[in-house]
């Protein structure tokens, strides 16, 4: 039956674990993907996500099948943890929420009720570059992807004004997506006041917005400021779409947490897009896995619970800020002549390097780094152990 299926080409991220564990040098690094190690090297889970576990496992609660909106008390606390206690959106209840197989999971249901009901033009413009599943999701679905300017490979920085002049371009009633903190892959954000100029731009634009927020509490260590561009955006009234993922910032990769949401205009809307989210999802999973969601729940609504998680994002974010200095500092020593500040400027779980692919292969095939061919590196995987190694590597490659 099969002799037409042609073989396929290994993902471009999760295909650099497969490769990395095939490597036998015990010099071995994994950049690849974006999942955060310890000072040693290793997965971390957080002691709150421990204390969550065990508060669960006392409870002998049952394994019946959640709502197919997911488990309720994690849908509302993710609201609230997006837009903030205080905004209008939570105040008023104008947030249809439900729970998504982290952030993919909920990307992809925006992007399918998106094609099923946006009444503009079905084509969402991304930043380029964006976050390598962004465009499959998109299309997958059923939309058009297009793109605007976003990283400026001269400044390995923003490009604001190629961005405003593409923003500019789009037709109306069109939908543009943006990656709410620490995009990824470049480790790029707009300053507050950039981000402010954004939602001005899109407004007149009447460009519909989708907020990707994987990295709440991530980019900066803290959950309020890294949720400025969604709360800013929602002030301004636009009424975006918005997923959420619980795999950085609570270190739940493999329990697949994450939420979607789209802030409605009253409440009526909120049902019938409720009614219509749940509709799409029935056919696909029929409901979320309720493990994860309880996790995360536990942890967002105990007040003794979130402190200790919001202490730990913040050791993690730092953690990172951390090896971007010593990156640096390892660069230098080692005699690069390189300007490299764009890897302190950059924030978040990624680094774009600025190698180019030639480098970036050599990287792996000479000293084993592993890392996306675009030249991403996920800092959340470099140690105080193996810094000098990258350090070293990364300058003879760029010499
Ligand atoms: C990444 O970009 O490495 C992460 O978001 C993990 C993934 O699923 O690609």
């Amino acid at each position: 039956w099969w002799s037409n299926v042609e073989m396929g080409p290994p993902d471009a991220i999760l295909g650099v674990t497969e490769a990395f564990k095939r490597d036998t040098n015990p010099k071995k690094i994994n950049l690849g993907v974006g999942a955060y190690r310890t000072d040693e090297g290793k997965p971390f889970v957080l002691e709150s996500v421990k204390k969550a576990e065990t508060l669960i496992a006392n409870e002998n609660l049952d394994k019946e099948y959640a709502p197919i909106s997911g488990v309720l008390d994690f849908c509302q606390a993710s609201a609230k943890l997006a837009f903030g206690d205080n905004s209008r959106v939570i105040k008023d209840q104008l947030y249809a929420t439900v729970q998504g197989i982290s952030g993919t999971g909920s990307l992809r249901i925006g992007a399918t009720f998106l094609a099923k009901f946006f009444p503009g033009n079905k084509i969402i413009y991304l930043p380029n570059p964006s976050w390598g599943n962004h465009t499959p999701i998109m299309k997958h679905a059923g939309l058009d992807v297009k793109s605007y300017r976003y990283y400026d490979p001269k400044t390995c920085g923003f490009d604001f004004n190629g961005a405003k002049e593409d923003i500019e371009k789009i037709p109306e009633n069109s939908i543009i997506l943006f990656h709410a903190c620490a995009h990824n892959p470049t480790g790029v954000d707009p300053r507050p006041e950039q981000w402010k100029e954004l939602s001005a731009i899109v407004k007149k634009r009447k460009l519909f917005v989708f907020m990707d927020m994987a990295y709440q509490g991530f980019a900066s260590g803290n959950i309020d400021e890294d949720a400025f561009a969604v709360r800013k955006f929602v002030e301004d009234k636009h009424n975006l779409i918005l997923a959420q993922s619980y795999a950085k910032n609570m270190g739940l990769y493999g329990e697949r947490v994450g939420a979607f949401t789209a802030v409605c205009e009253d409440k009526d809307e909120v049902e019938r897009v409720m009614s219509q989210i749940k509709i799409l999802i029935r056919p696909m999973y029929s409901n979320p896995p309720v493990h994860g969601a309880r996790i995360a729940a536990k942890i967002l609504n105990q007040a003794d619970l979130r402190s200790i998680w919001l202490k730990e994002v913040k050791y993690m974010a730092d953690r990172i800020i951390t090896m971007r200095q010593q990156l640096v500092d390892n660069l230098k020593n080692n005699g690069s002549k390189k300007n490299w500040q764009h890897i302190t400027d950059q924030i978040g779980m990624f680094c774009f390097t600025g190698l180019n692919q030639q480098q970036s292969e050599r990287l792996i095939k000479d000293f084993s780094v592993y890392l996306t061919k675009d030249g991403r590196i996920s800092m959340a995987g470099v140690t105080s152990k193996n810094n000098a190694y990258l350090a070293n590597a990364m300058h003879e490659v760029t010499k």
